[in-house]
């Protein structure tokens, strides 16, 4: 599978070196807006990709180079490089997926995947459990939670809590508690997970969030609870920062990679 990467930060590191590794694949391009990103990842891989570039200026002529394109950038990239990829027919992996709340964008992914036989993965990123709401989705699931604990000092340069408020912390604290929707409003920082699990199940409004400021924990932890028709489950996992981005859970790279995995192994395991 050949493969063209945007996005050479914490994630996407990551994943070009999980490509590099793999005989199955080959990393054809690698793409950043800032060059001693691009610079440093070339570094560390054994096989150097054939393009590099700095912008999305000539990247519709990158595309017949590859068969799968993955988005490790920000929100915007997902216009910028997902729709053109699409549009010409490649698969991508959308890394992102707060991007995806934006039910036009949403509709305009899904249409032009439709319309040009191709295909969009999300990977499960930093949470634990979109496997069983999946299944437990082909039934009725009556409610989907997600709690997130977070030190307090992760949510500093949020808008609606003062930096005071947080340093104050000395005990579990709630900061929001509403509907997946309003929680990417308020707190982008948990955009992605309350994403993830909103498309996987029930929607962005029906999906329940819960945001603490915990002064007792290092780790970011998110709890899922979904019960339905099949019965009900929780999930607990205590995400380890990626090194070089503290606000990315390692986890939620590790989980991209699995996808590419997935994509070209014969055998799937798991939902
Ligand atoms: N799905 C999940 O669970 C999950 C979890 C963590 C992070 N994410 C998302 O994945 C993305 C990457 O995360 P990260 O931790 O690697 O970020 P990062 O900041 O470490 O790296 C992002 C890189 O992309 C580059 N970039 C951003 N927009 C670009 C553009 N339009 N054109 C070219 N280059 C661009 C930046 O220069 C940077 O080097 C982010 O959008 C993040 O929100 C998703």
């Amino acid at each position: 599978m050949r493969v063209g990467i945007v996005g050479c930060g914490a994630i996407g590191t990551e994943i070009s070196k999980a490509v590099d590794e793999d005989e199955r694949m080959e990393l054809v391009f690698l793409i950043d807006r800032h060059p001693e990103k691009v610079e440093a990842l070339l570094h560390t891989l054994k096989k150097k990709p054939k393009f590099v570039r700095f912008s999305s200026e000539g990247f519709e002529e990158l595309l017949p180079h590859i068969d799968l394109l993955v988005e490790c950038a920000s929100q915007s990239a997902v216009r910028e490089f997902v729709l053109p990829a699409l549009r010409a027919g490649k698969d991508v992996l959308i890394l992102s997926v707060g991007a995806l709340v934006d039910a036009e964008l949403f509709e305009e992914v899904e249409r032009s995947a439709k319309e040009n036989g191709c295909r969009v993965f999300i990977p499960s990123g930093a949470i634990v459990g979109i496997d069983g709401l999946k299944s437990g989705h082909v039934r009725r699931i009556y409610h989907v939670r997600l709690r997130t604990r977070k030190p307090p000092l992760s949510f500093k340069g949020n808008k609606h809590v003062s930096f005071k408020e947080l340093v104050e912390i000395n005990e579990p604290k709630v900061l929001f508690r509403g509907s997946a929707k309003d929680a990417v409003q308020l707190f982008p920082e948990n955009v992605n997970v309350a994403a993830s699990l909103s498309l996987a199940g029930i929607g962005i409004e029906k999906t329940e969030v819960e945001i603490v400021a915990d002064p007792s924990i290092d780790k970011n932890i998110h709890e899922v609870e979904v019960e339905g028709e099949f019965g009900r489950f929780v999930t607990v996992v205590e995400n380890v920062p990626s090194p070089s981005n503290p606000k990315t859970s390692y986890l939620a790279a590790l989980s991209a990679i699995a996808t590419l995995k997935g994509i070209i192994s014969n055998i799937k395991v798991g939902t």
